[in-house]
């Protein structure tokens, strides 16, 4: 039975990325080798300039690698043309990024509706879609107020439902928390880990932040354009597994005790 065995769906090997900066040649990534599963939160963390955003770039078709391969399933993406990528990057990836990036003239109910106006999706289903999706995110009274006229999380919380709503099967986010206060990060990250939950998802977040990335199952440690290491995160779900064996020692405790009082 291959059900309960987890699928790749994204894979990198051997993976170079340079860039030439006048004489220069700056090497970003060198030689990285990943596999990451459907339906897994990852974190990519590393200090400023070890090469996460890079790797970001080239696992999500934005740019290509000097050497290595890229698969998302059977397709190699390094090796698809523009506009293909253009095109699956709208079907199947969403984007979440640490300035938003909302178009400020649009109203939040716009913004979300945008993707699948691109889609060409029709305007009563799109507005349903992004209405729900406003919605599950906690902004059903924010329809019509535009970018300025919300909070940073609130403003934040719009640019994921417009990730989410053409239910992506991966979705990248760069530092999404970066300009969020500490509630709110923490908000977003337990949304993060209940997306991946309920639609069975992938997401994969760059952070520089230990204490982000630990809300991520594995932890993608990355050090100059190299992977170092990579551990179990879960902090909410071994806190939360810590608890339930507590729970569990109690009738024990307790029988204990009656036992005592009996004798
Ligand atoms: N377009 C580019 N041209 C030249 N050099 C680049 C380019 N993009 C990134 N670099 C260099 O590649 C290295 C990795 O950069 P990258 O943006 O991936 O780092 P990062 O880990 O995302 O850092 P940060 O946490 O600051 O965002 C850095 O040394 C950077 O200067
Ligand atoms: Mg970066």
């Amino acid at each position: 039975m291959t059900e309960n065995k987890p699928q790749v769906i994204l894979e990198t090997r051997g993976l170079v990325k340079k860039y030439k900066v006048g004489d220069e040649i700056i090497t970003a990534l060198n030689g990285v080798d990943l596999k990451i599963y459907q339906g897994e939160f990852v974190a990519i963390l590393g200090t400023s300039g070890c090469g996460k955003s890079t790797l970001l770039n080239m696992i999500s078709g934005l740019e290509r690698p000097t050497k290595g391969d890229i698969y998302m399933g059977n397709t190699r993406i390094n090796k698809v043309s523009e506009r293909n990528m253009a095109k699956f990057r709208s079907k199947e990836m969403g984007f979440i990024f640490q300035s938003f990036n909302l178009i400020p003239a649009l109203s939040a109910l716009e913004n979300v509706t945008l993707p699948l106006v691109l889609q060409g999706v029709g305007k009563k289903k799109r507005e349903k879609l992004a209405k729900d999706m406003l919605k599950e995110l906690g902004l059903g009274k924010r329809f019509h107020n535009k970018p300025s006229q919300l909070s940073g999380g609130q403003q934040q919380r719009v640019a994921i439902a417009r990730s989410l709503v053409t239910k992506p099967k991966i979705i990248f986010a760069d530092e999404p928390t970066g300009n969020l206060d500490s509630k709110t990060t923490v908000e977003i990250l337990e949304f993060f880990q209940e997306i991946v939950r309920k639609r069975k998802c992938t997401l994969i977040m760059v952070s520089h932040d230990l204490e982000v990335a630990q809300y991520a199952d594995r932890i993608i440690h990355m050090r100059d354009g190299q992977v170092t290491k990579i551990t179990k995160g879960g902090l909410a779900m071994e806190a939360m597994s810590d608890m339930e064996a507590k729970v569990e020692e109690l009738p024990n405790i307790l029988s204990d005790k009656d036992a005592e009082e009996k004798r």
